[in-house]
């Protein structure tokens, strides 16, 4: 079957969605997205991921391509001209096409939107997600404005790179004090010795995963001991379990950091628990 993408106001063949050369998403990587679980047929915490959509537009003054409940219409119709039933769809707002300037360009012009989705093999992601992954660690090196999901990526695209050809599958990021941020594209993750469940405070070099909410109101409502502080490498090497989270991959148990490896070596029980749980606690809104 013949994948479609949503550009600019038109369903046309993955093949040939095209963006403008001067689009200024191409040129300054001026613009956000959003990447969103689908379940079922259904999109998942899709109003958490929305609200960070409008946040991120708003943090860099570029307009919003079009209405929430439009939008929505948006999403579903991509997943449906996909077919897809479990998967991921994926957003793309950019401050629109002008003349390569750095300013930003005439108010009226018109915000660009590309949305596409595309099936995961259930089956496959979980198999992977239960053997655990390894994380290799390196120095944070991006802008402070994380908290902002801009499509600018390139720090991350270098050290998950540098993740895959160290053998690992994440690159944990450290602070000038030692401490994890996050992973280049997941929220990172540990459970102490004594069985508490830590993470970083989303307001402190992070961005403000929608999982890693999902995940801290599930850890609650499972009465799990949570804690959100920062870490340090030292203390997540010495951890009973760590895990990673993100909308591609949800709980994804940590099984080595930087060659040692957590606990057993082997994915923790907290970490399975909240993987094989998580769901419970998600919105679901039909796709
Ligand atoms: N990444 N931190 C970073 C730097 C991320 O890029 C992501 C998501 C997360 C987790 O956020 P959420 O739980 O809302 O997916 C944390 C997406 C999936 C990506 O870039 O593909």
């Amino acid at each position: 079957m013949s994948r479609i993408a949503y550009v600019n106001g038109r369903y046309v063949p993955h093949a040939d969605a095209a963006v403008h050369i001067e689009d200024r998403g191409y040129q300054f990587a001026d613009g956000v997205y959003e990447v969103c679980e689908v379940r079922d047929g259904a999109l998942i915490d899709e109003e958490r991921h929305l609200a960070r959509l409008w946040r991120s537009l708003r943090e860099l003054a570029i307009r919003a391509p079009m209405g929430e409940a439009a939008l929505k219409l948006v999403l579903r119709e991509t997943i449906r001209r996909n077919r897809v039933r479990d998967g991921i769809v994926y957003l793309q707002v950019t401050r629109g096409v002008a003349r390569r300037d750095h300013y930003f360009p005439a108010p009226d012009t018109a915000p660009a939107l590309v949305v596409t989705a595309r099936s995961i093999d259930r089956a496959k992601v979980n198999a992977a997600a239960e053997a655990g992954v390894k994380v290799i660690t390196t120095p944070e090196n991006r802008w402070p404005r994380v908290d902002i999901k801009t499509i600018g990526l390139l720090p991350n695209v270098l050290v998950k790179q540098q993740a895959k050809e160290a053998g690992a599958r994440e690159a944990w990021y450290v602070d000038a004090d030692g401490r994890v941020t996050e992973g280049g594209s997941t929220n990172a993750w540990i459970v102490t010795g004594e069985g508490v469940i830590v993470t970083r405070p989303a307001e402190s070099g992070i961005l403000r995963g929608v999982t890693r909410a999902t995940v801290l109101e599930a850890a609650q409502k499972l009465q799990m001991r949570v804690e959100e502080r920062a870490f340090t490498v030292e203390e997540a090497k010495a951890a009973k379990e760590a895990f990673n989270t993100a909308a591609t991959a949800i709980v994804t148990p940590v099984v080595a950091i930087d060659g040692s490896p957590v606990g057993d070596g082997r994915p923790g029980p907290v970490a399975l628990e909240l993987r094989r749980r998580f769901h419970e606690f998600a919105a679901r809104a039909a796709g």
